[in-house]
């Protein structure tokens, strides 16, 4: 069975988990088809969907699925093909995330048979979750890759109950805009690795703060380390975030 990963993963974390649970799911090719960096042209996706499963994996924004990443998924046609959709969330909590995923996939074609929640490190506040996913994690993703397996193997094609509210809660608002300190070099990585070409490709300081969606890509690509929300942001965010996020979740199968 070959697998096709779709993922918006702008620091990584995403892309672990789905990295973690597509490769316990393959037993021939594993295709990739990232969402994150996509301006113009839609990556190419030469599905053969009878004998492949998809793996569609989104952060949870806010308790949403990213708009940017939701507008993507929705212009992929899955053909019909079996789905494992995939939330990944900082530790707080991931609300209306997978039911809205949900919602997104099978609108595109795909057919949802099973919805798995996990947890990476935190992309902005990153003292929470740190090092998720983690070795533990990835023992119960593989078990998790296992069962879903099983499921397509026994001919069970039905979609799981996948919790979380319709309508969903409110998304987004604005969040913090990353800036570079006096460490920038003006290579431009961020303003080309940056999901939203909200970057000023000729000076790194300029940001389209009504085009930033705050998923510090910029800030985890730049090599040099020199871009950083504000730090009395990054502290209000932390303490908000303290009771939500201290204590250990774990990740969850709907199957
Ligand atoms: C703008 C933004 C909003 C977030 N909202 C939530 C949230 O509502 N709940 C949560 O637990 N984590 C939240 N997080 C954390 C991410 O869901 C988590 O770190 C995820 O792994 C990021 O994916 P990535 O590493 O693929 O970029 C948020 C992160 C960002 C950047």
């Amino acid at each position: 069975m070959d697998v096709y990963n779709i993922f918006f993963s702008p620091t990584g974390g995403t892309f672990k988990v789905a990295d973690t649970l597509a490769k316990a799911l393959s037993e021939g090719a594993c295709h990739q088809i990232d969402l994150t960096v996509w301006h113009d042209e839609m990556p190419r996706c030469d599905f053969r969907p009878q004998d492949a499963v998809a793996v569609i994996a989104m952060p949870s924004y806010a308790g949403r699925v990213p708009g940017v990443a939701a507008e993507r998924l929705s212009r992929i046609n899955g053909a019909g093909m079996k789905a494992v959709i995939v939330c990944v969330y900082g530790n707080r909590a991931y609300e209306d995330t997978l039911v809205e995923l949900h919602d997104i996939a099978e609108k595109a074609g795909f057919a949802v048979i099973a919805a798995v929640a996990a947890i990476a490190e935190h992309s902005i506040a990153r003292k929470y979750a740190t090092g998720r996913p983690d070795e533990a994690d990835r023992l119960v993703l593989t078990k998790y890759g296992d069962a879903i397996k099983r499921k397509l193997l026994s001919g069970d094609f039905s979609c799981p109950s996948i919790p979380g509210n319709r309508p969903y809660k409110d998304g987004m608002k604005a969040g913090p805009v990353p800036q570079p300190s006096d460490a920038c070099t003006g290579c431009g990585t961020c303003a080309g690795q940056c999901p939203v070409a909200a970057i000023d490709t000729n000076d790194a300081a300029i940001v389209n703060k009504d085009a930033c969606i705050s998923c510090m890509r910029c800030v985890s690509v730049c090599p040099v380390s020199a871009r950083h929300i504000p730090l009395a942001a990054l502290q209000m965010l932390e303490q908000h975030l303290e009771p939500l996020c201290s204590a250990r979740k774990e990740c969850e199968l709907f199957v």
